[in-house]
């Protein structure tokens, strides 16, 4: 049997709503005019990228990289990649797209990655949650979303051991039940 418990609401729905809307402008005024490819990082960014490319009204391309790191509540420390974008990503404008900074090692590793294989114009880094105090690589975002406190969340896409993904708002798990 498969149980789950409701999590302490640390960012509601509206919230959320109301924030994606703005990041959807500053983007599209951004990227007016450029090359844009927008590059989901599975699976966390599932409602997020979904909600976010509906509030940017320019023409632009969508890819995937599907990327993991973390087991139960603890990042592993190491970032595996288990897939490649698709699309010829040569002189096209990048925006990775990925749920939450914590470390920074995904986007890190990703980044370099595309730098040395595709030839991106630019790459630049969008997430919904920013947890800096966590930071340990030189690495920021061009667009966040909420920097939030040192506490495990869940909802909107992101998991404890692939639940909670369906949360439509971001959660905090206690640790006691972690
Ligand atoms: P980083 O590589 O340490 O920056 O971690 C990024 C990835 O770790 C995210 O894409 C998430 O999948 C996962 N992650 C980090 N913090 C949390 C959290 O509080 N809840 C769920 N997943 C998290
Ligand atoms: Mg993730």
């Amino acid at each position: 049997m498969e149980t789950v418990v409701n999590p302490r609401v640390l960012v509601n729905e509206e919230k959320i709503r109301e924030r994606v809307k703005v990041l959807g402008e500053k983007i599209t005024n951004e990227y007016q005019g450029k090359k844009l490819t927008i590059i989901c990082i599975l699976k966390g960014c599932i409602p997020f990228v979904a909600d976010l490319i509906r509030n940017i009204p320019i023409p632009f391309k969508v890819d995937v990289i599907h990327a993991s790191s973390y087991i139960n509540t603890k990042s592993s420390g190491k970032v595996n990649i288990h897939s490649e974008p698709l699309l010829n990503l040569k002189g096209r404008h990048v925006l990775l797209i990925d749920d939450i900074l914590d470390t920074g090692k995904t986007l890190s590793i990703i980044s370099t990655r595309i730098h040395e294989k595709h030839q991106p114009e630019s790459i630049k880094f969008c997430v919904l949650l920013d947890k800096p105090s966590r930071r340990t690589e030189n690495i920021f975002a061009d667009y966040a979303g909420f920097e939030i406190p040192n506490s495990f969340v869940v909802g909107y896409g992101l998991d404890f051991n692939e639940y909670y993904r369906n949360l439509p708002y971001i959660g905090i798990l206690n640790s006691d039940q972690c």
